[in-house]
């Protein structure tokens, strides 16, 4: 049974001023996809020697407060034997797990999805909990086109959302609540408006119907913008103004903190969106990031699944995360990129 104080405790450890959240989460699938880009077979020796590369990046702690693991990582250990959640928490950053088991169509409405998990998800944290977990993230698709995402997948999903959230916080886990409205398509910034805020209205009603303590959540929302294929692409000023309201119409300021995926964003537009954000003045919850692609892109190219590049690669994984450190503040120097 977690305390009040326990949860309170990592949601302080998770939220602090210029630090965000490094999600290392993939699935197998996804990492294999991942892979896939530098040539690179997912065996379970690469999916461990990558996420060693991400989590002994020297100094990374004092820009990341905290980091998502996939199930398979938080059971393996890094080069020295030190198991990965506890390499994770000497230096600085809480241990954190995805407990979602993905996504599946939803039988009512062609097109919707429903993410699967609950069943026994009060047991796995037991375990969770023993390998050094603190935190949890749950996340729900939503596809965008004329008639998507349907009622029946917004309440479905908002339930899972809640449930999970609820199942999380008796066990003393703080939940990361995700609903990731995506980007694919070629839909305009004002229908992303429009999903995002019918979502997040359900999303915090179910919330409330499972009595979760909203100060013990973070959100992690898309941000609002054009679809990918639209052929007018949304501008830094616009996505930021547009996610912001939203956000204002929809997120109780009890939610002590915001951390945005990055969805498909290149690395430098998703520092500059929440820089941006950050520097329109200050918002009621803390804004951050907590992104897996934004983060991860660099550090991956420039690996290659070579021993001889980890240096070079943990270097590109600090520089994303400084500088998206410095967005978190609204202090990003776009022209540091160049250094
Ligand atoms: P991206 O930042 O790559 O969207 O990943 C974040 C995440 O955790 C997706 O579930």
């Amino acid at each position: 049974m977690g305390t009040h104080s326990e949860l309170q405790a990592t949601v302080q450890a998770l939220v602090q001023p210029g630090k965000g959240l490094l999600a290392a989460d993939e699935s197998g699938p996804t990492i294999a996809k991942r892979f896939g880009t530098i040539g690179l077979e997912s065996s379970e020796e690469n999916r461990r020697a990558y996420r060693n590369l991400l989590l002994s990046t020297p100094g990374l702690g004092e820009f990341i407060s905290g980091v998502i693991l996939y199930q398979e990582t938080l059971g393996q250990k890094a080069d020295d034997g030190t198991p990965f959640a506890q390499l994770a928490a000497r230096n600085g950053i809480v241990p954190g797990i995805k407990v979602d088991l993905g996504k599946i169509p939803l039988a009512l409405a062609p097109g919707d999805e429903i993410t699967e998990g609950l069943d026994g998800l009060a047991r796995r944290f037991v375990d969770y909990k023993q390998q050094g977990a603190r935190f949890a993230k749950w996340r729900a698709l939503y596809n965008i086109t004329a008639s998507l995402p349907s009622r029946p997948a917004i309440e479905a999903n908002a339930d899972s959302l809640a449930r999970y959230a609820a199942i999380s916080q008796q066990a003393g886990i703080v939940p990361i609540v995700e609903p990731e409205v995506l980007m694919d398509g070629d839909h305009t910034i004002e229908r992303s408006a429009e999903v995002t805020e019918a979502v997040l209205h359900e999303v915090f009603h179910a919330l409330h119907r499972h009595r979760v303590v909203l100060e013990h959540i973070l959100l992690k929302p898309s941000m609002v913008l054009a679809g990918a294929d639209h052929a007018q692409q949304s501008t830094t000023a616009e996505i930021a103004a547009q996610t912001l309201r939203v956000l204002k119409r929809t997120v109780p300021c009890a939610v002590p903190g915001i951390v945005f995926l990055s969805g498909g964003q290149s690395p430098e537009d998703a520092t500059a969106n929440l820089d941006a954000m950050n520097r329109l003045g200050p918002p009621p919850w803390n804004l951050s990031f907590s992104y897996g692609r934004a983060l991860q892109e660099p550090p991956l190219q420039t690996w290659k699944g070579e021993a001889s590049n980890v240096d070079e690669a943990q270097k590109a994984l600090l520089k994303r995360a400084r500088l998206n450190g410095a967005a978190a503040l609204g202090q990003y120097d776009a022209s540091q990129e160049k250094k």
